[in-house]
C-alpha cells in the first residue's frame, strides 16, 4: 500500500497553528474590496456586485440553517483550556515516552506554538483534568468517543455511515479496537505485515482465525483485500458485491470461445451455468471462503 499524504489533515494541523499564532488567515483581496467600500463613488457595477454578494450570502445563510455538515475544531471540554502534552507527563509516564514513536507525534506540526498538537489533540483541552489530579469526566477518551477522530479524518465518519459498518456509533467497536494511537505504527501491523492487521481483526472474529486444512491464500493478503474494514456499500462490508472481488486474483486469459476457464475450471459454457447461479461464495459454491476443513475448492 503507498503512503498517502492526506492535505486535509496538515490543513487542520494548520489551522490550529494559525490560531494559536493569533495569525489568523487574512484575506488580503476581500479586505481591499471591503476597504474600499467607504471611498469610492457607487457605480452601477459596484452596485451589481453588492446585490450579487448579498445575494449569495442570503443563500449561505439559508443553507447553512438547514445543512449538517462538520465543522472542524478541537475537541472541546467545558471550561478547560490546552496545557500542552509535557503537563500530562508527570501522571502518564509511560504513554508520554512511547508516544514519540507513534504515526501522530511525528506528524504534528513542529515550532514554537505546536505544543498543543500532542495528546490534547485528541483528548481536549487538559487543565480541568490536570488540576484536578485526574478526576474523571474532565478529560475525552475517544474509546467513548470518535469525534475526536472525525475531526481530522473526516472521511471516516461517512464510512461508516455507510449500510454495512462495524457498530461503532453504537458504542460495540471503537477505533481503538483496530488503531494504536499512542505507540508505532497507528494501523497495527504497518503496510507490510497483514499479519497483524488480520490479528486485530481474530480478537473478535475467532471463527476466520482457523486453522483451516485447506488454506485460502488470499487469507495471506490481509482480510482488507476482500473488505473494508470502516464500511461499505457492499453486505458483510465487501469491497465488491460480485464476482470482481475473487476475479482479481483469480483472472485467467479465456482460450475457448464460448467457454469461461477459473482456476482451470469451465465455470461457464459446454453445458455448465455456475456464474449465472450467483456469486462465487454462494450456496453449493465456494462458501467457505476464509478456508475450509474438508474440501480443497472452499466449499462446506
Ligand atoms: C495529576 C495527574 C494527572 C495529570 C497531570 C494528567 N492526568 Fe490523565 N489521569 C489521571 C488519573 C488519576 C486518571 C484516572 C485513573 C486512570 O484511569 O488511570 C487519568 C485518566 C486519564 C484518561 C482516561 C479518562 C477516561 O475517562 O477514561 C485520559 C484520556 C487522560 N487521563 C489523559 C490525560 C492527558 C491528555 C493529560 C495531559 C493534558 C493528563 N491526562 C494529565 C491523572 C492525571
Ligand atoms: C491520535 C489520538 C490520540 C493522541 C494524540 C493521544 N491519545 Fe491517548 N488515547 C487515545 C485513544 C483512542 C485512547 C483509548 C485507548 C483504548 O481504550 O485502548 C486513549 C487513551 C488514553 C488514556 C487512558 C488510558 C488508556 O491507556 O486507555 C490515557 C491516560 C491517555 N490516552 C493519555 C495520552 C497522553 C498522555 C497522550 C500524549 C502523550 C495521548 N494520550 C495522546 C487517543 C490519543
Ligand atoms: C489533529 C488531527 C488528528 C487527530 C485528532 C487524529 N488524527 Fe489520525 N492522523 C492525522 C494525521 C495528520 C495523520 C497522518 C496522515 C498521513 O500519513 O496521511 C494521521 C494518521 C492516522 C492513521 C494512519 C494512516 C496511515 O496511512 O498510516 C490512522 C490509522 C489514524 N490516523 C487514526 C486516528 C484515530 C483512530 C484517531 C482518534 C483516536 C485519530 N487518528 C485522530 C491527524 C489526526
Ligand atoms: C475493525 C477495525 C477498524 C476500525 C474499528 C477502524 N479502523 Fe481504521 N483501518 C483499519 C484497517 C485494517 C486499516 C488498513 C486498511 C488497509 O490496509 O487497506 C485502517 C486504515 C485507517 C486509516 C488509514 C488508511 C485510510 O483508509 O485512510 C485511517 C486514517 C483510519 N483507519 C482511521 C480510523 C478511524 C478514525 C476510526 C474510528 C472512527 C477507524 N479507523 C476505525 C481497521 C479499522
Ligand atoms: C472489537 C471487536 C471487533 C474487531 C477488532 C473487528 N470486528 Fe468485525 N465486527 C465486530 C462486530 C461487533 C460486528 C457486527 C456483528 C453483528 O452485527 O452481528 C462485526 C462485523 C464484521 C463483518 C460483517 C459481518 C456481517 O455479518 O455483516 C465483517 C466482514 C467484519 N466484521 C470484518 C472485520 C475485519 C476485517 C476486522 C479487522 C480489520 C474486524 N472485523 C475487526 C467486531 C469486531
Ligand atoms: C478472499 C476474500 C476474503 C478475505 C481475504 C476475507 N474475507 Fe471475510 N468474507 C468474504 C466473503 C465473500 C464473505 C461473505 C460470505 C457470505 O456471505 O457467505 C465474508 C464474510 C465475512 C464475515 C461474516 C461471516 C458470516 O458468517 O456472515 C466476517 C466476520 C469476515 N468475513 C471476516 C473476515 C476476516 C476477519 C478476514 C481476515 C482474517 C476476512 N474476512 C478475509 C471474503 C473474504
Ligand atoms: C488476493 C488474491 C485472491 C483473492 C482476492 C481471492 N483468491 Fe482465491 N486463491 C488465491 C490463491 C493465491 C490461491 C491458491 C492458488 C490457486 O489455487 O490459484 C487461491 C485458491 C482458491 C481456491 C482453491 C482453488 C482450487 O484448487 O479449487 C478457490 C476455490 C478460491 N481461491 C476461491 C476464491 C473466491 C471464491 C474468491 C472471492 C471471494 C477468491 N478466491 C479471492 C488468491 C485469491
Amino acid at each position: 500500500m503507498a503512503v498517502k499524504v492526506r492535505n486535509d489533515f496538515y490543513k487542520t494541523v494548520a489551522n490550529e497553528h494559525l490560531i494559536k499564532t493569533g495569525a489568523a488567515a487574512e484575506q488580503p483581496k476581500t479586505r481591499a474590496w471591503l476597504a474600499s467600500l467607504g471611498k469610492k463613488t457607487w457605480t452601477w457595477r459596484r452596485w451589481g456586485v453588492a446585490v450579487l454578494v448579498a445575494a449569495s450570502l442570503a443563500v449561505a445563510v439559508i443553507s447553512c440553517g438547514t445543512f449538517t455538515g462538520t465543522v472542524v475544531e478541537p475537541p472541546q471540554i467545558a471550561g478547560a483550556t490546552f496545557v500542552g502534552s509535557q503537563n500530562c507527563e508527570q501522571c502518564h509516564q509511560e504513554i508520554y515516552r512511547k508516544f514519540k514513536t507513534s504515526d501522530h507525534a511525528r506528524l504534528q506540526a513542529k515550532g514554537k506554538n505546536a505544543e498543543n498538537i500532542g495528546c490534547e489533540s485528541c483528548h481536549g483541552p487538559g487543565s480541568l483534568h490536570t488540576q484536578s489530579g485526574g478526576l474523571a469526566r474532565t478529560i475525552i477518551n475517544p474509546r467513548r468517543d470518535p469525534e475526536t477522530c472525525f475531526q481530522c479524518h473526516l472521511e471516516k465518519r461517512g464510512n461508516f455511515s455507510l449500510p454495512y459498518h462495524h457498530p461503532l456509533e453504537e458504542g460495540r467497536v471503537s477505533c481503538a479496537d483496530c488503531h494504536n494511537p499512542h505507540e508505532g505504527r497507528a494501523i497495527n501491523g504497518g503496510y507490510t505485515a497483514h499479519a497483524s492487521i488480520n490479528d486485530a481483526c481474530f480478537k473478535c472474529h475467532t471463527e476466520q482465525r482457523g486453522p483451516h486444512i485447506f488454506e485460502h491464500e488470499a487469507m495471506r493478503e490481509g482480510c482488507t483485500t476482500c473488505h473494508n474494514p470502516h464500511g461499505s456499500v457492499n453486505q458483510k462490508m465487501l469491497v465488491s458485491r460480485n464476482a470482481e472481488l475473487c476475479l482479481k486474483c483469480h483472472y485467467q486469459q479465456q482460450t475457448t470461445a464460448g467457454q469461461i476457464m477459473i482456476g482451470n475450471f469451465v465455470h461457464q459454457g459446454a453445458g455448465r451455468d455456475f456464474l449465472q447461479r450467483g456469486t462465487c461464495w454462494s450456496a453449493g459454491c465456494h462458501e467457505a471462503v476464509h478456508g475450509s476443513q474438508v474440501n480443497s475448492h472452499l466449499r462446506f
